[in-house]
């Protein structure tokens, strides 16, 4: 089979199996799943003539029956790009969101005049936010935590892998409290906090696409009844982990900056105007202890 030909086969098999996928996204499904076969980039455009091996076939085979029956394409290349940098990913770990990146430029603008920031990410998952901060301020050493072992076992190989392992320090986190695991460490002295928490409500999780219903881990999506769960925990729990000036900054799912916003207030502290994603979503709040 040539290239061209497995394309086309490729299409044909996403259109029949996931016919709810546009053209556009089984187009770009069908190519990405190639390229990474035969290790080109738009194989199909340069090398359309070229013959696939026996092994390069039978490895198309698995991934687009993998991309057929709806797993994530990150989870079937195992990688996933954030921040410039190449994280590997699998069912152990949401996969990190482009919106994310929001999170960790709210972190880094803030901390410009601080000179060896002690920084936090709690529920780190992939590490991505953590590693992101560690790579882009050589100086910051970061905790990174997560209630999920399997989770902490993704983000020492992508803290070692991406060289950030010496300043990332990685600790198991402990599902009812958000700040117990860092007291040890870091009481008082941390110059920002970053957390993207679980914030879907719990009976709005069947309602997401079946390949994040599917495939993602529930522990990283399922936020209590009505999302918030997190967010009050948050706001009562981790004062204590920031030095004087500190701050805290949060991801929310969409529409519930004013709800989370009243929660931290209620809870003494000073917010800042929401940060607005590209889709113009209320997407990072940032506080403060008032
Ligand atoms: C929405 S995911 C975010 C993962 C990653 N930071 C990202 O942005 O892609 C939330 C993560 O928080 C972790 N988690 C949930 N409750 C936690 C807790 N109490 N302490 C630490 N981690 C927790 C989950 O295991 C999951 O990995």
């Amino acid at each position: 089979m040539t290239i061209q030909e497995a394309h086309h086969h490729a299409l044909h098999v996403l259109g029949q199996r996931r016919p709810q996928l546009a053209r556009t996204e089984a187009h770009s499904l069908a190519r990405l799943l190639l390229d990474n076969t035969v290790h080109l980039s738009h194989a199909h455009l340069q090398f359309p003539e070229r013959a696939l091996s026996e092994a390069e076939a039978q490895h198309l085979a698995g991934a687009l029956e993998e991309a057929a029956c709806g797993r994530p394409l990150p989870y079937i290349l195992q990688r996933r790009e954030f921040w410039n940098l190449e994280f590997f990913v699998d069912e152990r770990v949401l996969i990190p969101r482009p919106e994310t990146e929001l999170l960790v430029e709210a972190v880094l603008s803030r901390i410009e005049e601080v000179p060896s920031p002690q920084l936090a990410d709690l529920g780190t998952g992939s590490g991505c936010i953590a590693i992101s901060l560690a790579h882009a301020r050589l100086d910051a050493r970061v905790f990174a935590t997560d209630a999920s072992s399997g989770a902490l076992q993704v983000a020492a190989l992508n803290a070692q892998t991406l060289g950030v392992e010496e300043r990332v320090s990685l600790i198991g986190g402990d599902v009812t409290h958000w700040s117990a695991p860092l007291l040890p460490a870091a009481s008082g002295a941390l110059h920002a906090i970053a957390s993207n928490p679980p914030y879907i409500a719990g009976d709005e999780i069947t309602q997401l696409q079946t390949e994040i219903v599917d495939y993602e881990p529930h522990s990283a999506l399922n936020g209590g009844a009505d999302g918030l769960d997190c967010y009050r925990a948050l706001a009562t729990q981790i004062k204590v982990l920031l030095a004087p000036q500190g701050f805290l900054a949060l991801e929310l799912g969409a529409g519930q900056f004013a709800k989370v916003r009243a929660l931290f207030e209620a809870q003494g502290w000073c917010v800042e105007a929401p940060l607005i994603d590209f889709g113009g979503i209320e997407r990072v709040l940032v506080a403060r202890p008032a």
